[in-house]
């Protein structure tokens, strides 16, 4: 903004905004090779999008068994996940992008430790570690979801050597497309038109759309300076279950059949099969969490948001819903 409004103005704004730009890009603040590690997962293929579309150069990093096929215009590296190999991956990047999923402790998200070192012996100037749902600055959160636990260790890894490379973590809360494609995820089924309503539906939750975290990602490496070392809180809107249900009631133009539970057995529900060895219990304790369980839904109250300040459009529930079910 400060910026257009010098390439407007004066001879010696215009003379300021030059010394401004130069400056920027003298302290290395300039973002413009990214690449993603995790490219074709669910998020970073909306990561991958949302940077092609601020005119990043993007690479797209994945494993060398992996099946991945990227879009036109990144460039696909492949790596074995050694220290060399990943070095290697990352040279001449100047942002690395973690989107790398597992909902299993100690598996995928722990490999982002190797993947932080690689990227400072690279020359790497920024990290975004896979984060994008709930808040883990709030440490208690690994005591609801298990595998937050390695995005903490991630994180608390990072801050140890943010001499070397600074970092920026994206909190959304619940991934609200992702969570409508699982059928029964927070009670909601879309194709057999049922929904269990927790503790009467009118609890108010962050939810954020994947492609509003992919911009919010691309937004925030276009501001290195402002998201540089901070946790970044995003969201689509914060919505009730109450609201989300007549949403879809409205653009589906079908009723759907109700039931009543509450949080507390959801959640609870989900950890007793987590604990009996069945890992998709971490769904219903995610989906607990995301209604509110430990005190951790609603961050837009507490910390506040970026939506603003990075830039990001304002998405409508209702439009966002349509959009989606006129997609399936
Ligand atoms: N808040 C929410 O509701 C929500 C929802 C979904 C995801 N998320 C978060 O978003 C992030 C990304 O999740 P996602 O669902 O997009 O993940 P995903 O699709 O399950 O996986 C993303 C990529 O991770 C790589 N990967 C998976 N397992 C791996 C392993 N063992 N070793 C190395 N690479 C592996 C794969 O890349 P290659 O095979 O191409 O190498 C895969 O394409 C995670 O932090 C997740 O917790 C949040």
């Amino acid at each position: 903004m400060l910026v257009a409004q010098y390439l407007l103005g004066s001879t010696v704004s215009n003379q300021i905004c030059t010394s401004s730009i130069s400056k920027l890009a003298m302290s290395g603040s300039v973002i413009k090779n990214v690449a993603v590690v995790g490219a074709s997962g669910s998020v970073g293929r909306f990561v991958v999008k949302a940077l092609l579309e601020e005119n990043f150069q993007v690479t797209g990093v994945t494993r060398e068994t992996s099946k991945a096929t990227l879009p036109e215009g990144v460039r696909h590296v492949k790596t074995d996940y050694s220290a060399a190999s990943l070095q290697e991956a990352f040279k001449g990047q100047d942002a690395v992008v973690g989107a790398i999923g597992s909902i299993t402790p100690g598996e995928a998200l722990t490999l982002q430790k190797p993947l932080i070192d690689a990227a400072i012996a690279a020359g790497v100037k920024v990290f975004f570690p896979s984060e994008y749902g709930i808040d883990t600055s709030d440490h208690a959160s690994k005591d609801y979801i298990p595998f937050l636990v390695d995005k903490i260790e991630t994180l608390d890894y990072i801050k140890t050597k943010q001499d070397k490379i600074s970092w920026t973590a994206i909190v959304s809360g619940g991934m609200f497309d992702w969570g409508l494609d699982i059928p029964g995820f927070g009670g909601l089924n879309i194709p057999a038109g049922t929904a269990t309503i927790f503790d009467g539906g009118n609890i108010p939750y962050e939810a954020t759309t994947l492609a509003q975290v992919g911009r919010a990602i691309a937004k925030s490496l276009k501001k290195p300076e402002l998201t540089k070392n901070q946790y970044v809180y995003v969201n689509s809107f914060t919505v009730t279950q109450n609201q989300v249900l007549a949403a879809i009631e409205k653009a589906s133009g079908k009723k759907f059949k109700t039931s009543e539970s509450t949080v507390e057995e959801l959640f609870s529900g989900g950890a007793e099969q987590w604990k009996s060895g069945n890992p998709m219990g971490v769904l219903a304790m995610i989906a607990g969490a995301v209604y509110g369980k430990g005190g951790l839904a609603q961050f837009s109250t507490k910390q506040g948001l970026w939506n603003e300040k990075l830039g990001l459009p304002q998405e409508d529930l209702n439009e966002v819903v349509k959009a989606y079910l006129a997609r399936k």
